[in-house]
């Protein structure tokens, strides 16, 4: 059985938490950590856990096997690199990193400890995500003419400490919001030529919505990733990629979640199979465990059978991170 510290108890701890409960026995979280000891508490009860106050101790401390980091992103690296360090296998929360010399030295420190290292870019394993990524692949409709990503929530107060509105601790909308459809993007067609970007921000300056335009010359891709929003407005994330041959629409939540208008006129709604496994109830902007529950999954497989981590790895969720601050510089700053 693979023994998980998990380290941040906040609304992604929750989901991963929900996510490990539903993966069954093979997997259990056996210590959590967190600042404010009853949030490390409360999950750490429904898991009969030990509860640190503090990432360190847990990473010096705990049997475990797995490091779990779901903390505020500028705790990243000192938490991972830690991690890997003490020669456990380590997922971490997307963003990745803060700043690029962190992303550099990650990199290095797997190289230097061997480390098992994956980054949860949840959108890799997200079903209506992995059914595009397929049909691009494959040509089931021709090639692609256009892709244009969307990401929208309400304004996310409900950090700990205010520290995602922070953009000295978060990176603003554009690295922690909009960073999921850019590296979704580099998954499927690659690394663009360049950016081209817009932001409007907030009224302490930080980028709160921001618009790019990825340049392929072979096809228009555009993303956005906006959290401005009122606290009423509801959390979307959207694509409409236009085929040589048909459409295909999604949005989440709605029924069908996914639509093909084929050119020949026909309609189609691929259905996927949702397990059910529960809700988070932590908070946050979504409550779906699908695309987290996919990605800890392909974790934890991959590590009990031996396999290398060959999706959302740490190279290439750096990759992802220092285009993103592309897109920032390209907007006029963070
Ligand atoms: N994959 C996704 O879709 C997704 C969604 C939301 C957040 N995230 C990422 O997950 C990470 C966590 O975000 P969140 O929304 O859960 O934030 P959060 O504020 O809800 O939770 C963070 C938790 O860390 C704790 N904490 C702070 N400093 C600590 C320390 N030094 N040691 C131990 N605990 C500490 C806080 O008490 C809090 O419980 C971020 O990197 C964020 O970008 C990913």
């Amino acid at each position: 059985m693979l023994r998980v510290g998990l380290i941040g108890a906040g609304f992604m701890g929750g989901m991963h938490a929900a996510c490990y409960k539903a993966l069954g026995l093979n997997v259990k979280i056996t210590a959590v950590a967190d600042v404010v000891r009853e949030k490390a508490e409360k999950i750490a009860g429904a898991a009969e856990a030990e509860v640190y106050d503090s990432g360190e101790k847990l990473i010096e401390s705990a049997d475990v096997d797995i490091i779990d980091i779901c903390l505020p992103t500028y705790l990243h690296t000192e938490h991972a690199v830690n991690a890997m360090n003490k020669g456990l296998a380590v997922f971490i929360e997307k963003p990745v990193c803060l700043l690029p010399e962190e992303g550099e030295l990650l990199l290095q420190t797997q190289k230097k400890t061997n480390g098992i290292v994956m980054v949860g870019h949840c959108i890799r394993f997200w079903e209506e995500y992995t059914w595009l990524k397929k049909a691009i692949e494959e040509e089931l409709f021709g090639k692609v003419i256009s892709a244009i990503f969307t990401r929208i929530s309400p304004k996310p107060t409900w950090a700990w400490d205010g520290w995602l509105l922070d953009p000295d601790r978060s990176g603003s909308a554009a690295l922690d919001l909009h960073i999921h459809d850019t590296d979704f993007i580099r998954s499927i067609f690659g690394e663009p030529r360049g950016v081209v970007s817009e932001a409007a921000r907030d009224n302490n300056r930080a980028i709160n919505q921001i618009l790019t335009s990825y340049i392929y010359r072979d096809k228009l891709v555009l993303a956005e990733g906006a959290w401005g929003y009122p606290p009423s407005f509801p959390f979307s994330m959207e694509y409409r990629v236009m085929f040589e041959h048909a459409t295909a629409v999604y949005k989440s939540g709605s029924i069908p979640s996914l639509v093909v208008y084929e050119s020949g006129g026909g309609v189609s709604t691929p259905e996927f199979k949702k397990e059910d496994i529960g809700t988070n109830v932590t908070g946050g902007n979504f409550s779906e465990l699908g695309g987290y529950y996919n990605e800890l999954k392909y974790f934890t497989e991959q590590i009990i059978n031996q396999r290398e981590i060959e999706e959302a790895t740490l190279e290439e969720s750096i990759k992802s991170f220092n285009l993103v601050i592309r897109e920032i510089d390209n907007a006029g700053g963070l």
